[in-house]
């Protein structure tokens, strides 16, 4: 059998052996279902909770090897694309799959800038809010809202109006962001400036006042580019996974992306860089590190910033943004916090705790410190990363509706309830603390 691509499969239960095929290093799972003690076993299934070891797609997007913290988006290396591009020139090969030439350049940037405003409606929505909601919250809410604005989004397997709708989100998510931002300090909405570039009017967005056309610091709206290439796609993560099981259902993208960006809000994805600025300014001085390392490796709380799913190596992002934040530094003066992050981890590399389990800073253990030296608020840290997202979120989505081998995702389960039982009138259940113990104590 040696040098064939299949698996043999003996299921000491019966003594069968199977023959599973294995194409692209993986075999399908739903080979498996053949597998079967009895004609009425409904066959066996693989039980991956979390979905560490499961791949629920074929992707041509983004690369990665974690073990040698190598990324690439459509086989183009992240550190030559942070180098050499911009952000909507990566948007551009993320969603079409190549860099594209000087006119389809300038045909896309005509086109997503043609998206940047959003109906009136959208802020009187922003403005129901409550006056301290996470922007992150208001982002869920008004991109889910946008679907009712353009109902034609309805039609997924059309190609123009994915085609639209992908102008359209790239072009509105810095909109609804500033808008988010701007809200909550109870400042005048600022409209977008067309002659500006992504990232420029992002920024003019965000801290235009009284002066009539605003000027951008150059350093600041290009590191801005470079940290949006650096979030553009990164395969299949927790808010990716979202966004691709609940387009499955064939949902229009703007309730597909708002699903991703609820996942993206999450303290061990999105919000992850949220909460490493927390963490650095409770630890508060450099004495304070060990202290606060041995109280990790107790298990209590995680070294925030540290480790990945994918990544058991350095994580490839990282450390651009390492390299960029001393230029931001120079245009904003430094952010203190970033020697407490640098002797982190010092300490954390040579730490056996971290060194075995391969835990190594990733993206977000340097990007708050950055947001936080150029004057954002933490609460706009996960913003900041669903903007340039939605280019990756928008390139999966329409992979995954085109994709003959995809249906509505409907994992499996390992029932571990009850089995049938009769139901009891209320009259004639146990006493209450008897129920007690039965009552599941998660809820
Ligand atoms: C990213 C993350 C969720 C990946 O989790 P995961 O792949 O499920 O890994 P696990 O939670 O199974 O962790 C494996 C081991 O490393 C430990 N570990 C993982 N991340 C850790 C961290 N940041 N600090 C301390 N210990 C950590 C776990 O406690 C576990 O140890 P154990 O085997 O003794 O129980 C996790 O590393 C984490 O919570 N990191 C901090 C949050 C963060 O930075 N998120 C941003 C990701 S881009």
């Amino acid at each position: 059998m040696a040098g064939q691509d299949t698996l043999t499969v003996i299921d000491n239960r019966t003594g069968k052996q199977y023959e599973l095929p294995i194409e692209c290093g993986a075999i399908r799972t739903a080979d498996l279902r053949q597998v079967k003690t009895s004609p009425d076993d409904a066959g066996l299934i693989g039980y991956d909770p979390a979905l560490t070891n499961t791949a629920t797609c074929k992707s041509r997007i983004t690369f990665i090897d974690g073990e040698r913290g190598i990324l690439r988006y459509r086989g183009y290396a992240i550190e030559e694309l942070a180098e050499k591009s911009n952000y909507l020139e990566t948007a551009y090969l993320i969603v079409k799959g190549e860099l594209p030439d000087e006119r389809h350049l300038a045909m896309w940037k005509h086109n997503v800038t043609l998206h940047t405003m959003v109906h009136e409606n959208i802020k009187k929505f922003m403005d129901g809010f409550r006056y301290d909601a996470h922007p992150m919250g208001i982002l869920v809410g008004t991109i889910g809202a946008l679907s009712t604005f353009y109902p034609d989004a309805n039609n997924v397997q059309d190609l123009e109006s994915r085609r639209l709708q992908t102008r359209r989100l790239i072009g509105k998510l810095p909109t609804l962001a500033a808008f988010a931002y701007r809200r909550t300090l109870g400042l005048p909405y600022v409209y977008p400036d067309n002659d500006l570039s992504y990232t420029e009017n992002f920024l003019s967005m965000l801290f235009r006042m009284t002066e009539l056309k605003y000027t951008p610091n150059p350093v600041l709206a290009r590191a801005l580019e470079v940290l949006f290439i650096l979030h553009a796609d990164h395969e299949q993560n927790c808010s990716t996974n979202a966004l691709r099981s609940v387009a499955s259902s064939q949902v229009d993208p703007y309730s597909a992306v708002a699903a991703a960006v609820a996942a993206l809000y999450g303290p061990l994805h999105g919000g992850a860089n949220e909460a490493v600025i927390r963490m650095l300014t409770q630890i508060g001085s450099l004495a304070r590190i060990p202290e606060f390392i041995k109280k990790v490796k107790a298990g209590d709380g995680r070294l925030m910033g540290f480790g990945h799913r994918v990544y058991k190596n350095y994580d490839p992002r990282a450390t651009i943004i390492k390299k960029l934040a001393y230029e931001v530094f120079d245009v904003t003066g430094k952010n203190p916090l970033i020697d407490i992050a640098l002797e982190l981890e010092r300490i954390a590399l040579q730490d056996d705790y971290f060194v075995s389990r391969r835990l190594y800073p990733n993206v977000d253990f340097y990007s708050g410190i950055i947001y936080q030296a150029m004057s954002f608020p933490v609460t706009m840290f996960p913003v900041l990363f669903a903007i340039p997202r939605t280019s990756g979120w928008m390139a999966q989505w329409a992979e995954s509706v085109r994709d003959p081998e995809q249906r509505i995702a409907r994992p499996r389960q390992i029932y571990i309830g009850e089995g049938a039982r009769k139901y009891v009138s209320i009259a004639q259940r146990p006493e209450p603390e008897m129920r007690e113990e039965a009552v599941s104590p998660e809820i």
